[in-house]
């Protein structure tokens, strides 16, 4: 039987420093004791996006007293811990090398053994956290870094059935943002201004739609975004609203037409396991949505309706577990604890590129800022 178990978990891979506390009961419930996030956000706001130098010294000046007050607050001292969870990749290398080397540490002085975590892996378990979700679902992942379609089947099985084969889908937010004048990060400003535009004044295009292969692309969009603003320049505060609102729908299209057929193919594959016999296996498949892209309501609403038009629950955990913390790497590093694997050796070396699926092909062109998730 898999013990109660308690863990520190450690993120520092882009621009939050976080440190948590998390408990796993026999029966695999979960009690977060404790969730600290530092954000880095005016730190990187005048440059519009992630420094590297800037976030690699945040998080040695910050992470220290962060795990400090991860104790306090979860009431427990080092020696009421079982283990110590760290992100090792991917993200920004300073970043992973503090954490990590923290993380070690700890677990040499105070003799506890140390999980190495994928941060990937941190996103793709947190919906058993929050809402017990059983094996296998699919999860798609929308960050400033990363647009993923994951197959999770189990603690560390997965299939990377789409990628991005250029910008992440954040990324062609924040890049939007910023030539129309908008403040970084930009999807939450894209999204605002998107409420009182027009989402049929330009025709975007809506790249790899129609197409089999899962995939993602959102350079095209955004060059298109280029041109349009340049052709009606100087832009209106209207335009902007209209520019914004015309990205916002063409971005919920495309979503709509990729996710579409992974919610497809997962049925055709599972068809066995989610029959509608009535069986005890037999509840509604699920698509989990993770990382900050997910706040945007009028994506949230495009899944939600695709989830319903298909069978499927669609599952958002709250916002504060979708965007980057350290509850889901302590919780990745409990499901890997329960399985019973081995911690990692105290030598292991974090990894700026980190696939959660070790079969998964690079893509063309992805990567450019691939290193954050
Ligand atoms: O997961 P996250 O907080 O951090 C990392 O990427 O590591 O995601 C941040 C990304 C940024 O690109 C930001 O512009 C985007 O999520 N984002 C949004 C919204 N809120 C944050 N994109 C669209 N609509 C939003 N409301
Ligand atoms: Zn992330």
């Amino acid at each position: 039987m898999v013990p109660f178990l308690r863990i520190l978990g450690i993120e520092t891979s882009c621009d939050e420093t976080a440190a948590a506390v998390v408990e796993r009961d026999a029966e695999g419930h979960s009690n977060v004791l404790s969730d600290v996030v530092l954000s880095q956000l005016d730190e990187h706001s005048a440059y519009g996006g992630v420094v590297p130098e800037i976030a690699a010294r945040a998080h040695v000046e910050a992470l220290d007293e962060l795990i400090e007050e991860a104790l306090k607050r979860a009431n427990v001292s080092l020696a009421d811990i079982d283990a110590i969870a760290a992100t090792s990749g991917p993200g920004l290398i300073g970043g992973l090398l503090v954490g990590l080397m923290t993380g070690k540490a700890i677990a040499r002085a105070a003799g506890k053994p140390l999980y190495a975590v994928n941060h990937l892996e941190g996103h793709a378990l947190t919906a058993r956290l929050t809402d017990g979700l059983s094996f296998p679902y699919l999860m798609l992942l929308v960050s400033g870094g990363h647009t993923q379609l994951i197959l999770v089947r189990g603690v560390g099985e997965y299939e990377r059935w789409g990628t991005t084969i250029d910008d992440a889908l954040g990324e062609a937010f924040d890049k939007t943002a910023k030539l129309l004048g908008l403040p970084y990060p930009g999807g939450p400003a894209v999204e605002r201004m998107a409420r009182d535009g027009n989402p049929d004044r330009f025709a975007f295009p809506r790249p790899l739609v129609g197409e089999a292969r899962l995939d993602f692309s959102f350079s095209g969009l955004k060059t298109a975004v280029r041109q349009a603003a340049q052709e009606i320049a100087p832009l209106s505060d209207q335009d902007v609203a209209d520019i914004c609102a015309s990205f916002q729908k063409a971005v919920s299209r495309t979503l709509k037409d990729r996710i579409g057929r992974g919610l497809q193919r997962f049925k055709t594959e599972f068809a066995a396991t989610f029959s509608a016999t009535g069986s005890a296996t037999s509840e509604k498949p699920a698509l989990v949505v993770a990382g900050g892209v997910a706040a945007n309501l009028e994506l949230r609403g495009t899944l939600q309706a695709l989830c319903d038009k298909n069978g499927f629950r669609f599952v958002a955990p709250p916002l504060h577990l979708c965007t980057d913390n350290a509850v889901m790497i302590a919780w990745a590093g409990l499901e890997r604890m329960a399985t019973g694997a081995a911690p990692d050796p105290l030598d292991v070396q974090p990894r700026s590129r980190w696939p959660l699926d070790s079969h998964a092909q690079t893509l063309i062109g992805f990567g450019k800022r691939g290193a954050k998730a």
